[in-house]
C-alpha cells in the first residue's frame, strides 16, 4: 500500500527511483511522483495513474540529480489525481515528503497550520507533513530536528522519506506502522518501503523500527528515537534475488506465482518433515513447542486470504490437536476487548507481515500476555519481528496482488504446526508418518493439477460473462470455496460468494437459476455423498455446476456441466489442491475479461492502513 524509494549518492537517481517505483507498483498504483535535488534548486513532478506515465513525463524533461524521492500511491483521503499525489512540499517549494499510512489527527493539524498561514492544496493527509516540519524549520531547527518535533505531534501511522534543498546532503526518514529500509551502497544509500525496490542495487538492509529517525548521507547514516536516544542499527544481508521478483517469461506475476506452487510449497516444507519420527521440527517453534501443546486454546488472527488459511488451520489443529481454535478476523480481534488467557497461544497469518490490522492485533495479543507466533513470508517483516516465535512460510517473493502461492505456503505450515502439536498429544507415530509422507507428495500433485491449465481456461472462456459465482464445499473445503470465491471477486470483479455446501439450502438457494455458476468442490471424501445430494438440489434449479471432484470419480459427470479432475490425497491436504484450479480459474476468467490481474483496481497488496 503506497511505495517508497529513496536515492543519495553520486549517480543519477531519476532512472534508480523510477525502476524502484514500477517494482513498488503492486502495492499501489493510482499515481506517482519525484521529488529531486538539484544544485540550488529542486524539481517536484507528478502523475495520475502508473508509473510508466510518471516515467514518460520525466523523460521529456531530461533531469539528472543525486538526490530525490519518489511514491507511488494507493489513495486514502482524497481522489486519486496529479494533485494529491506524493511528494508533498511547502510553500517555498525546498521541502518534500512522501509519506504511507494515515495521520489520524491531520484535521486538527491542518487546522492550527492554516491558522499560521499555511495554505493547503491537496485534500490529503499527509500534507500536513511538509507544511508541519517547516513551520519547525523557520524557528531555525536543523531538517532533522524538525522532522522529529514535527512527528511527536502526529497520531497515526507513518512512514516518510524527507528531502530539503537547504540540506542537500541527507535524506530523512522515520517510521510507526509502516514499513522502512535502508539499503546501504557504495557510495550512496537507499531508502525504501519494501526491499524489492532496491535489491538490484544492494543486498545490505538495516530495518527500521517504528519509533525511529535516520538520517542518511551518502556514505554514512545515524539512527536515533522520536525521544532523540541514539539507536545502533544492524546490517542484514538478505538472500532475495532479482530473478525472484521477475515475471520469469510468465504474462502476469499472478500465473507465474501460480505455477511456482509445486516448488513454493517445496520450500515451505524443506528440511522440516522428521519421516521417521512422523512429526516436523520447525526451528522458529522449538522453544515454544511445549507451551502451545500446553494451551487451552488456540486463537488465528489475520485478514483477506490469510484468515482463509487461517480458518483451514482451525480443521486441521481441532481433528488432530483436539485444541480449540477460533479464527478470528484481526481487525475485529483487536477492537472487541477479546478474551485471552495466560494459557493461549495466537497465531498471526501475514503474507506482507506488515498489514495494520494484523499487527495491531498482534500488539494487543502480546500487550496481555499471550504467546503471540507470527506465520508470515516476508522475512525480517514487522509481523515477523514483533512475534515471540514464529515460522516463515518461505513462498518466495509474491508480488501478484492475489494471493495464491502465499496461500498454499501458510497451508504447509499449518500442517507442520499441526503435526508437531498433534505428536507431542494423542497422535500416533503412525498417523503422523503417513501425514508427513502424504505432504512431501503433493509438489507433484499440484504440477498433475497444473497441467489442467488449457482445460481450465476453455471453462473460463464459456464462464467469463457471467455476473454471479457461487462456491460451495464442506469441512476442510468449505474455507477453500471462500478462498475460490474471493479470488474470482479480487481480480475479475464479478461478483462471487462462498458457502458451506449445506448451507447453500439457507439462503441462496433462491439465486439458482440458469445464469448462475456454481463451483462444487467436490473431492470423494467422507462427504462426498451429501455433497452430490446438494449437487442435486442445484441441478433440480437448472444451476450450471463446474465440479473439482477426483480423478477416480466417474459418476460425477453424468450429474455437472464440467469437472476438473484431480488427484487425491489425505483430507487435512485436500485444500492444497483444491484451491490450485480455482486460482487458474479466477486467473483465466480475469485475463480473458480484459482485466489487469496484477493489479486489480482499489486494491493492494499489502494493506498498512486499517
Ligand atoms: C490484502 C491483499 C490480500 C491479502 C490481505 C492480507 O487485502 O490484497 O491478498 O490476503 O491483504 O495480507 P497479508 O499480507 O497480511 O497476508
Amino acid at each position: 500500500m503506497c511505495g517508497i524509494v529513496g536515492y543519495i549518492g553520486e549517480k543519477n537517481c531519476v532512472p534508480i527511483i523510477i525502476n524502484g517505483l514500477k517494482r513498488l507498483e503492486y502495492r499501489g498504483y493510482d499515481s506517482a511522483g519525484i521529488a529531486l535535488i538539484f544544485d540550488h534548486h529542486s524539481e517536484v513532478i507528478k502523475n495520475k495513474g502508473k508509473v510508466s506515465l510518471l516515467e514518460d513525463k520525466i523523460d521529456s524533461l531530461d533531469l539528472s540529480a543525486n538526490l530525490g524521492i519518489g511514491h507511488t500511491r494507493w489513495a486514502t483521503h482524497g481522489v486519486p489525481n496529479e494533485i494529491n499525489a506524493h511528494p508533498h512540499f511547502n510553500t517555498s517549494k525546498n521541502l518534500y515528503v512522501i509519506h504511507n499510512g494515515i495521520i489520524e489527527n491531520y484535521q486538527t493539524l491542518r487546522t492550527g497550520l492554516q491558522k499560521l498561514g499555511y495554505e493547503f492544496i491537496t485534500q490529503t493527509d499527509s500534507e500536513v507533513l511538509p507544511h508541519l516540519i517547516d513551520s519547525f524549520l523557520v524557528k531555525g531547527h536543523s531538517l532533522f530536528k524538525s522532522v522529529q518535533l514535527a512527528l511527536s505531534e502526529v497520531d497515526g501511522t507513518y512512514g516518510i522519506a524527507v528531502i530539503y534543498e537547504k540540506e542537500p546532503d541527507k535524506i530523512i526518514a522515520a517510521r510507526k506502522g509502516s514499513p522502512l529500509v535502508l539499503g546501504i551502497g557504495e557510495n550512496e544509500n537507499f531508502v525504501a518501503s519494501d526491499v524489492s525496490a532496491i535489491i538490484s542495487h544492494t543486498k545490505q538492509i538495516v530495518y527500521l523500527e517504528d519509533g525511529e529517525i535516520i538520517q542518511v548521507f551518502k556514505n554514512h547514516f545515524n539512527a536515533k528515537t522520536n525521544l532523540d536516544k541514539e539507536v545502533k542499527k544492524e546490517i542484514h544481508e538478505i538472500s532475495m534475488t532479482l530473478d525472484e521478483i521477475d515475471k520469469g517469461g510468465f504474462p502476469h506475476f499472478m500465473l507465474k506465482e501460480i505455477m511456482e506452487q509445486p516448488e513454493s510449497v517445496r520450500n515451505s516444507m524443506r528440511g522440516r518433515i522428521l519421516f521417521d519420527e512422523g512429526t516436523a521440527k520447525l526451528g522458529g517453534l522449538e522453544n515454544v513447542a511445549d507451551r502451545l501443546a500446553a494451551s487451552k486454546r488456540i486463537t488465528i488472527s489475520a485478514c483477506g486470504t490469510s484468515w482463509h488459511a487461517g480458518l483451514v488451520g482451525k480443521y486441521m489443529l481441532e481433528q488432530f490437536t483436539r485444541i480449540p481454535t477460533e479464527v478470528e478476523y484481526a481487525s475485529e480481534f483487536r477492537y472487541r476487548n477479546p478474551i485471552i488467557e495466560k494459557d493461549d497461544a495466537i497465531f498471526f497469518i501475514s503474507q506482507s507481515g506488515e498489514t495494520a490490522d494484523t499487527l495491531a492485533a498482534l500488539k494487543e495479543a502480546k500487550l496481555r500476555g499471550a504467546l503471540v507466533l507470527g506465520i508470515c513470508n516476508v522475512v525480517g517483516s514487522s509481523i515477523a519481528r514483533e512475534s515471540n516465535a514464529g515460522v516463515y512460510t518461505h513462498a518466495g517473493p509474491e508480488i501478484g496482488v492475489a494471493s495464491t502461492k502465499a496461500f498454499s505456503s501458510q497451508l504447509v505450515v499449518l500442517a507442520l504446526i499441526t503435526l508437531l502439536i498433534a505428536r507431542k498429544k494423542t497422535m500416533s507415530l503412525v498417523d503422523g508418518k503417513s501425514i508427513a509422507l502424504e505432504l512431501s507428495h503433493i509438489p507433484e500433485k499440484i504440477s498433475e493439477i497444473l497441467k489442467l491449465n488449457d482445460e481450465i481456461e476453455k471453462i473460463a472462456e464459456i464462464f467469463k460473462d457471467s455476473k454471479n459465482f457461487l462456491y460451495l464445499g464442506r469441512g476442510y473445503n468449505f474455507p477453500v470455496a471462500l478462498e475460490g470465491a474471493l479470488k474470482l471477486k479480487e481480480i475479475s470483479y464479478i461478483h462471487a460468494e462462498g458457502y458451506p455446501a449445506a448451507e447453500m439450502k439457507h439462503g441462496p438457494i433462491a439465486l439458482i437459476d440458469e445464469n448462475m455458476p456454481v463451483v462444487f468442490i467436490a473431492p470423494k471424501d467422507s462427504t462426498y455423498d451429501k455433497i452430490i445430494s446438494n449437487i442435486q438440489e442445484i441441478k433440480a434449479r437448472r444451476g450450471r455446476i463446474i465440479a473439482i471432484a477426483s480423478k477416480n470419480d466417474n459418476e460425477i459427470d453424468k450429474l455437472v456441466d464440467y469437472t476438473i479432475k484431480i488427484p487425491d490425497t489425505i483430507r487435512i491436504l485436500m485444500p492444497l489442491l483444491t484451491v490450485i484450479p480455482l486460482q487458474l480459474l479466477a486467473y483465466h476468467i480475469a485475463v480473458k475479461k480484459g482485466l489487469n490481474v496484477d493489479q486489480p483496481r482499489n486494491l493492494a497488496k499489502s494493506v498498512t492502513v486499517e
